[in-house]
């Protein structure tokens, strides 16, 4: 579904991608771990057409989009959820529903989308009329996958659904994804949140100042003194009992 080959992204002479491959198949959930600053967002970036890939192959769905602008890749059939939602806060809920759906043609279509993300999500039913701006934290990132749920994704680009929300909120969202993941839905996830990300994903790469350090499944990847050694450095953001469980 997804594959990159040697992918290397600048910003200005600043490299921020140094070589990096990987892979997603067609309904795998496929999740990048990394610090802060590693070249995570950059990754989404460079596959969704925000940011150009200055070396290497990107092919999606069996055609090279590497040079291809971000709203063909849009039509291509992949929808990008970029971090912290970015929804409309002066459009109500139905409205921003309705720019996710802007290449939505047919209303009856249409109308069948709405009523899928409504069902899948019915605090958003609920809320159609509110301005997105009132929303909660949870609600929003919410509304930010029912946006990109509205051109029905082949391939789902999820920055850090989980920023910035409470525990609770942070199960809720993991629940979400696994159930669109559930529902044959492609996810390439970002997350900070390495336990979790990784339980529900099938594969996860470990990504380091721009490069790919280590790939596996949770449990190759949990074994890894590595991966450990890294995420516990990072002990402002996650603590050792709450990545392993131990
Ligand atoms: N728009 C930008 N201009 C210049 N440098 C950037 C820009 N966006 C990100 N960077 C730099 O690129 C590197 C990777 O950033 P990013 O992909 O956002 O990391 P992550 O998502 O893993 O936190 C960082 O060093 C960051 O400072
Ligand atoms: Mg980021």
């Amino acid at each position: 579904m997804l594959k990159l080959i040697g992918v290397e992204t600048f910003y200005g002479k600043i490299k921020a991608l140094h070589g990096v491959s990987l892979e997603v198949l067609e309904g795998q959930l496929v999740c990048i771990l990394g610090a802060n600053g590693a070249g995570k967002s950059t990754i989404l970036k460079t596959v969704s057409g925000i940011a150009e890939a200055e070396y290497g192959s990107i092919e999606f769905d069996g055609q090279r989009i590497e040079r291809m602008d971000a709203d063909d890749i849009v039509r291509l059939g992949m929808s990008h959820v970029p971090e912290n939602r970015h929804v409309f806060p002066e459009l109500t809920v139905r409205e921003n529903l309705q720019m996710g759906g802007f290449l939505i043609t047919n209303g009856t279509t249409f109308s069948s989308r709405l009523e899928e993300v409504y069902s899948r999500f019915p605090v958003l039913k609920e809320r159609d009329r509110q301005l997105a701006g009132t929303l909660s934290g949870g609600e929003q990132q919410m509304l930010a996958i029912g946006r990109a749920l509205m051109l029905k994704p082949k391939l789902l680009l999820l920055d850090e659904p989980s920023l910035g929300l409470s525990p609770i909120l942070v199960s809720e969202i993991f629940e979400t994804i696994k159930d669109l993941h559930r529902s044959g839905v492609t996810i390439l996830l970002v997350e900070q949140n390495v336990n979790q990300a990784l339980q529900i994903a099938d594969y996860g790469y470990v990504l380091t100042s721009g490069k790919i350090l280590l790939s596996g499944t949770y449990e190759e990847l949990k074994k890894e003194d590595r991966v450990k050694e890294m995420y516990l450095g990072e002990g402002k953001y996650v603590r050792r009992s709450r990545l392993w469980g131990t």
